[in-house]
């Protein structure tokens, strides 16, 4: 089985090819063209520019990850074999996967009608993904570096087997902050998620406050490095209700709330800059990684209460903000400590951010869920930018 993904949901334009080996998913190349660079200026995604970026790489990309899954990938750049080798791959396809929400409208459409165009000529099914079932779903390639609970042998670089339900996850990205427990596969329940910001957004409005530039999670992360986070202290947002009464005069403790606000933090940083006069570097790299640090711990409090409360065997960290280290590292030893039996995954960082191979693991599992009558070449379904989890 090959399958084709298609991810342009923002301002990454990827394609990916998966097979299956050994009753697993695995990622035969995943190509991401990002447009950083065309956004840098303007301090974020301009939707406009990011559309236009999008048609202009969709089939250079997607001609190098159909090349680059080829067994003589390394001579892909030479044309004219480069040609037979990508038509080669393209006749092998037998399912295409694209993202078809949430994101920028302009940037879904190029991702869907190019699946629907290379659908109707291949006469190949077209699988419509869910962006975020796609970053949950990059933890499940066997490629994915697989954390095993304390006690077992090697704690990194060991290739997964099949995860354990049922699964708890964090998912954390530019737009969503979530908790999800899967009793099985393809199978949500929303546990937690964030009232204002997500985690993503509140890095990328941290860095802006500190003049550090775009993309924010990866500026506030360098800068964070040489900083001292003792220097200053960000609130840690818990949303559990004061206990109450009952009518037995008795105070009633509820329970640890599991959703998420980052809006107040935010407000810390400006009100804290503005109070401080001119900034230098040193003085960033202070408040990055308290930034920083407020986060990942507001992230690691929330995620331990689930894990109390759900008590699943496999936790999983997912979405762009995967790809922070302080974030894998301290949630990774909090796991470990409290709950040493539940297996921790993360996958390795360029799988965090935006890319292809995502959405290529997740078809896979929609696939070997589907009934056949339920896979056909269609073209009934549209870019969906708000389409909900
Ligand atoms: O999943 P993603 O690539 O796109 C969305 O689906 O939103 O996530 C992008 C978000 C951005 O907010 C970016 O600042 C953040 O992930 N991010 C990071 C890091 N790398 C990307 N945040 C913290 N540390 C990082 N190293
Ligand atoms: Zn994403």
């Amino acid at each position: 089985m090959k399958i084709l993904a298609i991810e342009t949901s923002c301002d990454e334009t990827s394609a990916a090819i998966l097979t299956e080996k050994d009753g697993r998913p695995v990622l035969l190349s995943n190509v991401v063209s990002s447009q950083i660079d065309l956004h840098k200026e303007y301090g974020g995604v301009v939707p406009e520019v990011a559309a236009r970026a999008h048609i202009e790489s969709i089939i250079p990309v997607i001609k190098k990850a159909l090349n680059e899954s080829g067994p003589k990938k390394q001579l892909y750049k030479k044309n004219a074999y480069a040609q037979k080798l990508y038509q080669q791959s393209l006749n092998e396809i037998d399912y295409i996967a694209v993202t078809y929400g949430p994101g920028l409208v302009g940037s879904l459409v190029v991702g869907v009608e190019t699946a629907k165009a290379l659908g109707l000529a291949l006469n190949k099914p077209i699988i419509p993904i869910n962006h975020l079932e796609g970053h949950i779903y990059a933890n499940l390639v066997s490629n994915v570096k697989c954390h095993l609970p304390a006690g077992k042998v090697g704690m990194s670089n060991v290739k997964c087997a099949e995860p354990k339900f049922p699964i708890a996850t964090l998912l954390v990205s530019g737009g969503h902050t979530m908790l999800i427990y899967m009793k099985n596969h393809l199978d949500y329940k929303i546990i937690g998620e964030t009232r204002d910001d997500a985690a993503g957004e509140a890095f990328d409005k941290g860095a802006r406050v500190l003049g550090l530039g775009y993309p924010g999670g990866p500026a506030i992360a360098k800068a964070a490095e040489e900083g001292d986070a003792s220097k200053h202290n960000f609130p840690i947002i818990d949303l559990t209700e004061p206990p109450k009464r009952g009518a037995d005069g008795f105070l009633k403790y509820p329970k640890p709330s599991l959703d998420f606000s980052f809006s107040g933090l935010k407000t810390a940083l400006i009100s804290t800059v503005k109070n401080h006069g001119p900034l230098t570097k040193k003085d960033k790299a202070d408040l990055a990684v308290s930034f920083q640090k407020a986060i990942v711990d507001t992230l690691v409090q929330n995620s331990l209460r689930a894990v109390e409360e759900y008590k699943p065997k496999t936790f999983i960290l997912s979405g762009g903000v995967a790809a922070n280290k302080m974030l894998r590292e301290t949630l990774e030893s909090a796991i470990k400590k409290s709950s040493p039996d539940t297996c921790y995954l993360i996958p390795d960082t360029n799988l965090c951010t935006d890319n292809a191979g995502m959405i290529a693991a997740a078809a896979y599992y929609r696939i070997k869920k589907a009934r056949s009558s339920e896979l056909k070449a269609q073209s009934q379904f549209a870019a969906e930018p708000n389409l909900k989890f």
